[in-house]
């Protein structure tokens, strides 16, 4: 679900991009921002919740990979509030604008946990490449500048977890 993004009177950060604009990029980060908060939680519980042969390794590298995705948070919330527009409030505004897909099972085997995990980061980048557009055409170089790099790490991710998924698999 998209929530119009406002500008607060009090909260506008002066800036040369013109309201709408700031209001437009805001519209495209902040569900990211929710995305962001929701696959770091995803990625923690199947750490917290990982079992098995590779138990070591699987929990290891997911926590690596929380500690990337939730580093995200604070520089894309932050890059909304200095073009003047207003970010997340909310756990429950999170999951009103995550389009991430909770996973509250009680137990998931490891080769899911990193197959879901895999597919959650494809789609998250093609997400913030559909961001990266809204920032082109408003120039917003800065923000644009960022979602490059979270990209590329995001499609380090992918290719991580599609490795490991493939050698798992391979050995079975
Ligand atoms: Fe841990």
């Amino acid at each position: 679900m998209q929530l119009r993004t406002r500008i607060h009177p009090a909260l506008a950060t002066p800036s040369d991009l013109a309201p709408e604009a700031a209001e437009a990029i805001a519209d495209a980060i902040n569900p990211l921002v929710a995305d962001a908060f929701a696959l770091y939680l995803k990625t923690k519980n199947y750490h917290w919740h990982m079992s098995g042969s590779h138990y070591r390794d699987y929990h290891l590298l997911l926590d690596e990979h929380a500690d990337a995705i939730f580093a995200m948070t604070d520089v894309l919330a932050e890059r909304v509030r200095k073009l003047g527009a207003t970010t997340v409030h909310s756990i429950g505004e999170i999951s009103r604008l995550q389009r991430v897909r909770d996973d509250d099972r009680e137990f998931v085997t490891p080769l899911d946990m990193l197959g879901d995990l895999m597919e959650e980061n494809k789609a998250f980048a093609a997400r913030q490449r559909a961001a990266h557009r809204v920032c082109d055409e408003h120039e917003d170089v800065a923000t644009a500048s960022l979602l490059e790099n979270f990209i590329d790490e995001t499609e380090r991710r992918t290719w991580f977890l599609y490795e490991t998924v493939q050698g798992a698999e391979r050995s079975r």
